[in-house]
């Protein structure tokens, strides 16, 4: 099983204090970024920032997932970001406006050319109309461990820019997208984030979104602030109910009168062996993120 990524925090690289705090937050990953968060005529102090960063993180600093947020390779930065960020060797690249499989396999042969080992893995930013389009293609690359992409990231905002879908307050007309993120990150064995809340002092707003992203099945939120770190972490952190209830279907198929049976009632309940092998992740995935806050 992959690692947590309950909490997936923006960190831009241009950004000293910012990128000093890293150390002392408890969230599951950071993204790099050297896109959307920095202005054009700071793109190169982000990148010597970005290699001071990398080159300056010890061991203890290895809980904490590192994401590299390039610009895309079609402009005028992406090509230099890209071959700095495979030289630093973060757990992963993340591609913004991805639009086709192509795209991505453009930057995987990149770094298989400049020898980047494959510990280094691919994210995907799915933010614009062609991405959503080509959602299943994209996701289908996952099956491939050559192709390294091993997770789709929601860009909220650009999908708000590019479609004229309006976000806020409510996501009503976002979740449809949402949801075949996910599907699609299901399909292609890939984690999957939720995009960012903006206004990163409204904790009630963030609270509803993680539990709503959480119950589309994401693995966790992406944030922008380290205010909002503690509530991704206990929303995509299973619950005692529902650890005692995989407990409870554990041990239900584990008596002796149940070895054989493919169904079994639970409390007024049918528990078949699909909800054993869903139960048995969930508390992986527990024992995961207990030793990930311990
Ligand atoms: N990562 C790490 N540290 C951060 C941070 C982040 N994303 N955002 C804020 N901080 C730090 C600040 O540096 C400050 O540290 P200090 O006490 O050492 O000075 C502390 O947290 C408190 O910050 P605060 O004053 O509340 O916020 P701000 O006004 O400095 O910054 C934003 C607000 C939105 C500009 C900032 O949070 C940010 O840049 N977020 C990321 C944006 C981004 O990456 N966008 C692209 C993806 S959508
Ligand atoms: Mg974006």
């Amino acid at each position: 099983m992959s690692r947590p990524r309950r909490s997936v925090l923006y960190v831009p690289a241009s950004n000293e204090r910012a990128l000093a705090k890293i150390a002392t937050l408890s969230c599951d990953a950071v993204i790099l970024d050297l896109e959307d968060a920095v202005a054009p005529s700071e793109k190169p102090a982000a990148r010597e920032r970005l290699a001071a960063f990398m080159k300056s993180r010890t061991e203890r600093d290895d809980e904490t997932e590192i994401a590299i947020r390039i610009n895309p390779l079609s402009g005028e930065w992406g090509a230099e970001d890209l071959k700095l960020a495979g030289a630093l060797e973060p757990d992963a690249i993340l591609l913004p406006k991805v639009d086709t499989p192509r795209d991505m396999l453009e930057v995987g042969d990149a770094l298989d050319e400049a020898s980047v080992p494959h510990s280094v893995k691919l994210w995907a930013m799915i933010e614009t109309p062609r991405a959503l389009l080509n959602i299943g293609a994209i996701a289908e690359l996952g099956r491939d461990a050559a192709s390294r992409l091993a997770c789709l990231v929601a860009g909220s905002n650009d999908i708000a820019k590019e479609t004229g879908i309006r976000t806020g307050p409510d996501r009503r007309y976002l979740i449809p997208l949402l949801l075949q993120i996910v599907v699609a990150a299901r399909a292609g064995g890939l984690a999957a984030l939720d995009g960012v809340v903006n206004d990163f002092r409204d904790g009630e707003r963030l609270a509803r979104e993680c539990a709503e992203a959480a119950a589309i099945g994401f693995d966790g939120k992406t944030l922008i602030h380290p205010g909002q770190i503690a509530a991704a972490n206990e929303a995509f952190t299973p619950s005692k109910d529902m650890l005692d209830d995989a407990r409870a279907i554990v041990a239900a198929f584990a008596r002796p009168e149940n070895t054989g049976k493919g169904v079994i009632a639970l409390s007024g309940r049918m528990i078949e062996r699909l909800h054993l092998a869903e139960a048995e992740t969930l508390l992986a995935k527990a024992a995961m993120i207990e030793g990930r806050d311990e």
